[in-house]
């Protein structure tokens, strides 16, 4: 693994180039939601269902939530409780840990749509590792309620109280 700088999980170098290309995508950032939800329903339909806000709200909030990523880039320990705590809520939306690798394909195809000629090799390599240091952190969260869940006996509970499971 590359070297990093202070608690970031990406080199200064490619600090700089995820935050050069978040700047050119500022001004498409509905684009930018719309095309990663494009991208993602492509390869993975099965996860449209999971959804039940408006794609423009929905687009918004996932915009705020990579610019909040990448704000933190210098400053990973702000923001890894907070990414933690979503994929928690995702878990509770259906999301499972797979599904982060189809959303890691789709964010490459979404930046290659986007930037075309200025999303060179290396910005992909700095993208890489920016998103697989956020889904490490969501996945986390998602799994810390898929344990709790395995936890709990909801079998026990119904045989107890003499009332069987629907
Ligand atoms: C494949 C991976 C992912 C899937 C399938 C997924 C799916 C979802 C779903 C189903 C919701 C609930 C929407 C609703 O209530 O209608 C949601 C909410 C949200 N997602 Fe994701 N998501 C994924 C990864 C991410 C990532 C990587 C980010 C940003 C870093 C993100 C940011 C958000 C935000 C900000 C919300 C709304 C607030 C919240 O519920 O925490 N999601 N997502």
């Amino acid at each position: 693994m590359a070297s990093t700088e202070g608690n970031s999980p990406l080199p200064e170098e490619e600090q700089r180039r995820i935050l050069e290309s978040w700047a050119r995508l500022g001004p498409l950032a509905d684009l930018f939601a719309l095309t990663l939800y494009r991208r993602l329903f492509e390869t993975a339909p099965h996860l449209r269902n999971l959804f039940h806000t408006d794609i423009g709200t929905q687009s918004r909030r996932v915009f705020e939530a990579f610019t909040g990523a990448v704000d933190s880039l210098g400053d990973w320990g702000r923001i890894r409780p907070i990414l933690s705590t979503m994929g928690r809520r995702h878990a509770y939306a259906g999301v499972v840990a797979g599904d982060f690798e189809f959303l890691r394909r789709a964010l490459h195809r979404t930046l290659e749509d986007l930037l075309g000629p200025a999303y060179p090799d290396e910005d992909r390599i700095a993208w890489d590792r920016f998103f697989r240091a956020v889904s490490e952190e969501m996945v986390s969260g998602l799994r810390s309620v898929e344990s709790e869940a395995k936890g709990c006996d909801t079998t026990r509970f119904f045989r107890d109280r003499g009332t069987p499971p629907v």
